[in-house]
């Protein structure tokens, strides 16, 4: 199913996942700074990286027997998951349920819908993304994966998660011709950043690895929970997928200088991103300073900012 470019064939609009661009950063880096490259992931067909670890997970659980079509893939999500959820489970035949809550975009909810998903919203009471909230989403979601026919997609544990970035990483290897010296990503469940450096090491090369999160809920450096904006980022004290023996250090970065970064990133370099883009981009630049010259740091546009329209961060 897989190519070694990291695309599918064969099944439809699958076809288009992966193969994105590399672009080096030349306004936003400051002089004296090594160079900064961006994976820019808004390309894929749910303008997301998820859809990379929503086509690994689904395939390898039909291929297991686990799920087939006209069962329920269902999971609990900010929005990004579960559109790529959404997006594989059509076109492999399979119907998606979302627990989603009012905390992040609406237009994530109407992406879900668009690709056929049933969407039940868990209300955030201020609008704001909570350890609690997600707790009580992620109940609501095991009590109907305890359905008849019901798939628990389990974007906090399947060992698919991880597996769906190693394209991403043998991309990376192959665009920048070597090794960059910094890999540098927020953390969500972690599953991007390690999947990533798992694929860039198959290529035989071992860059040094930075995660990166906002400094209003600073789980990896603090282990206390906050209220933040940064959709899809710092979820939970232990992401399950973070080797935090790989990290060479985490980043904090305040959430509204990365909000400042995406509009300014949209505006000079024509990279569109979301708030986690954001967060990565200053974190890289931190990184490029520090490094100065003849280094090369790398990190990842996660989606889309046409997500993020008529959103706090854009509007
Ligand atoms: C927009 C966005 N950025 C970053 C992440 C973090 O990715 P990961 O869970 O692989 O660490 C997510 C995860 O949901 C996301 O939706």
């Amino acid at each position: 199913m897989g190519d070694p470019s990291g695309g599918h064939s064969g099944d439809g609009g699958l076809a288009a996942i992966g193969r994105t661009p590399l672009v080096r950063l030349e306004h936003v880096v400051p002089d004296g700074a090594a160079e900064v490259w961006v994976k820019v992931e808004g390309g894929n067909p749910t303008g997301s990286y998820k859809d990379r670890m929503a086509v690994s997970v689904l395939t390898a659980a039909v291929e297991r027997g686990e799920v087939s079509p006209g069962d329920t893939v269902v999971e609990y999500t900010g929005g990004s998951t579960g559109t790529a959820l959404a997006f594989v489970a059509g076109v492999l035949g399979l119907g998606f349920t979302a627990v989603f809550s009012d905390a992040f975009s609406d237009s994530k909810r109407q992406a879900m819908e668009a690709f056929g998903a049933t969407v039940l919203v868990e209300p955030s009471g201020d609008g704001t993304i909570t350890t609690r909230l997600l707790e009580r989403m992620r109940e609501r979601a095991l009590a109907l994966a305890d359905a008849p026919g019901a798939f628990y997609a389990d974007q906090f544990g399947s060992s698919d998660v991880p597996r769906g970035y190693h394209p991403m990483g043998a991309e990376i290897a192959a665009q920048l011709g070597g090794a960059p010296d910094v890999l540098c990503m927020a953390v969500g469940t972690g599953g991007a950043l390690m999947g990533t450096l798992a694929g860039i090491r198959a290529s035989g090369v071992d860059p040094a690895l930075v995660a990166v999160e906002p400094a209003e809920a600073a789980l990896l450096t603090t282990g206390v929970p906050g209220a933040h904006r940064v959709e899809g980022v710092a979820v939970t004290t232990n992401p399950p997928f973070l080797d935090r023996s790989a990290l060479r250090e985490v980043r904090t970065i305040e959430q509204d200088r990365a909000f400042e970064m995406c509009r300014t990133l949209a505006r000079t370099e024509g990279v569109f991103g979301g708030g986690s883009t954001g967060l990565n981009v200053c974190a890289a630049i931190d990184e490029a300073v520090a490094l100065g010259p003849g280094h090369r740091v790398v990190t990842v546009a996660c989606d889309t900012g046409l997500k993020y329209l008529g959103g706090h961060i854009y509007s």
